[in-house]
């Protein structure tokens, strides 16, 4: 997967992750580091692969090979909360912000426009299920969701998305 170890190492997407994390250093929220972008990467492919919906996906979006599905994959679950700390700072939504700052390093790792777009789209869809979703937006949801351990977080009383019943704190379910 050599476009996502050069995604992994690109400076600006390390500049922002870190955005994320001083964002978050004296703040009670889940965090929204490169290990939450990696967990949640891991998860999507999972997902995918567990129903068996990776020629599908190829199918459906036009992409050529599984390498490059895969790579596509992993590229969104690592940069969907690349622009987190863009919500912290002046109050936009960072999914939509998040898109807009992920258009411009995808290139910086040799993904092409039309796998650009795929990857964008899902980012900007991530935060809310809807009904016309993309695949990619909805299993990205998905695997965003599946992350967390709501149930043992110390912060989940004060948890707007627990709290909005966004998220289940339940941890009996493991049906994906
Ligand atoms: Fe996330």
């Amino acid at each position: 997967m050599k476009r996502v170890e050069l995604l992994v190492k690109d400076t600006l997407y390390n500049e922002y992750l870190e955005r994320n994390v001083e964002s978050e250093t004296d703040i009670e929220v889940c965090r929204h580091d490169l290990q939450h972008h990696i967990d949640v990467a891991r998860i999507l492919y999972i997902l995918v692969l567990e129903h068996n919906d990776l020629n599908y996906f190829m199918r459906e979006s036009g992409i050529t090979g599984k390498l490059a599905a895969k790579e596509v994959i992993y590229a969104a679950g690592l940069l969907h909360d690349v622009a987190k700390w863009k919500e912290y700072k002046i109050g936009v939504d960072h999914a939509s912000q998040g898109s807009k700052l992920a258009r411009e390093i995808l290139p910086r790792a040799f993904f092409n426009p039309m796998e650009t777009d795929i990857v964008c789209q899902a980012i900007y869809e991530h935060r809310n299920i809807s009904r016309d979703m993309s695949f990619l937006g909805e299993r990205l949801h998905r695997a965003d969701n599946l992350s967390r351990v709501c149930s043992h977080c110390t912060y989940a009383g004060k948890c707007p998305k627990v709290m909005n019943k966004e998220i289940g704190i339940s941890m009996t379910s493991f049906e994906y």
